[in-house]
């Protein structure tokens, strides 16, 4: 998958270094995917070179507006191996068959590949980050991965209860989401020695909405946009915000058992059936609110560009499709 459109956009107002910077991270990518035996160089390397949209690697650079040093680029790949090394995990914990267009590791080499796969990736992400020597960034990147664990367990907590509470819902966006978005910003600021609190919370905020949105297009497709394969949350019985909120307008989705979807197609006609409530509609609209809030609170004494810049990648999660 390329990066495409508003991602585009974003790196232009970001300023002509970005795209380069981001060159570097393929490279760093593609090196710490390999060197480690020929079948895990395999998977890691079909995980990196599947492409995947690279924001995370995106905000660190915004954060921190103008840097260009190594250390930067390292603090970047080190996030997005993090992230693809809880993609590779998640894929067994929701036994995804579609990722990034391409049929997920567990798909094609089974459960123990996939689950070797993620820790390789955890791995080199932490080497990644210890070359820059600093133990405050190892704290930020070590704190978003066991929140994005405790995540992903709370979510197997609440698997296949239709009733699990909002609250509990965002929570687990929170860590499994949210914690990795704001250690992005953190790590950007603290290789600029910039705002790491208030971009943090800045990314928080947006990684939240970034959730919400993933989940609506879980139910909306279609998976040629997606690259993933849609009501794999239902399928797994993953409970999200546009089921909670299409259970309280339609009674009969509010009395069905997530066991009983049973099939790709009965999961698809629970999707239309969730979107025919306007719960979609809903769940974007508190994405678009949770956005403005991050907008609004980006530190007062960024430069023009830079918050030009971070406002677009906030506008960029409510607005898209993939
Ligand atoms: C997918 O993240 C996992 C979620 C947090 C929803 P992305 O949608 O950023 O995945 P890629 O990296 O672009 O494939
Ligand atoms: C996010 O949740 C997973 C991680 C943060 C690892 P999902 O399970 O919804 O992500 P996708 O849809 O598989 O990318
Ligand atoms: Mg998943
Ligand atoms: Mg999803």
């Amino acid at each position: 998958m390329a990066v495409t459109g508003p991602v585009t956009e974003v790196m232009r107002a970001g300023g002509s270094h970005i795209p380069d910077l981001l060159d570097r991270v393929e490279q760093r990518l593609a090196e710490a995917a390999a060197g480690h035996g020929a079948l895990l160089a395999e998977h890691a390397g079909s995980t990196i070179a599947a492409g995947g949209k690279r924001l995370r690697p995106l905000l660190v650079f915004l954060a921190a507006d103008g840097e260009e040093g190594e250390g930067l680029v390292r603090a970047a790949t080190a996030v997005e191996l993090v992230h693809s090394a809880t993609l590779v995990h998640d894929d067994v914990l929701d036994a995804a068959a579609l990722r990034r267009g391409v049929p997920t590791v567990v798909a094609t080499a089974g459960r123990g590949a996939a689950t070797a796969t993620g820790d390789l990736l955890f791995a080199r992400a932490f080497a990644e980050l210890a070359v820059n020597g600093r133990a405050d960034e190892i704290r930020v990147l070590s704190a978003a991965s066991s929140a994005l664990a405790e995540g992903e367990l709370l979510q197997r907590a609440d698997a296949w209860n239709p009733a699990v509470s909002l609250e509990r819902y965002l929570r687990r966006c929170e860590l499994k989401t949210a914690r990795l978005f704001e250690a992005a910003c953190r790590l950007g600021a603290l290789e600029a020695n910039g705002e790491p609190e208030q971009l943090g919370a800045f990314g928080r905020r947006i990684g939240l909405a970034f959730q919400l949105l993933d989940d609506v297009l879980d139910v909306s497709g279609p998976a040629a946009r997606t690259g993933k394969q849609r009501g794999t949350d239902l399928l797994d019985g993953t409970v999200t915000l546009p089921f909670i909120l299409a259970r309280e307008r339609d009674s009969e989705l509010a009395a069905l058992d997530p066991r009983s979807i049973d099939s790709a197609e009965a999961a698809e006609d629970v999707c239309d059936r969730i979107a025919a409530t306007g719960a979609l509609d809903d769940a974007r609209a508190r994405a678009l609110e949770m956005v403005n809030e991050a907008k609004a609170g980006l530190p007062a004494g960024l430069s023009a560009r830079q918050r030009h810049a971070l406002e677009l990648v906030a506008t960029g999660v409510v607005a898209r499709y993939a």
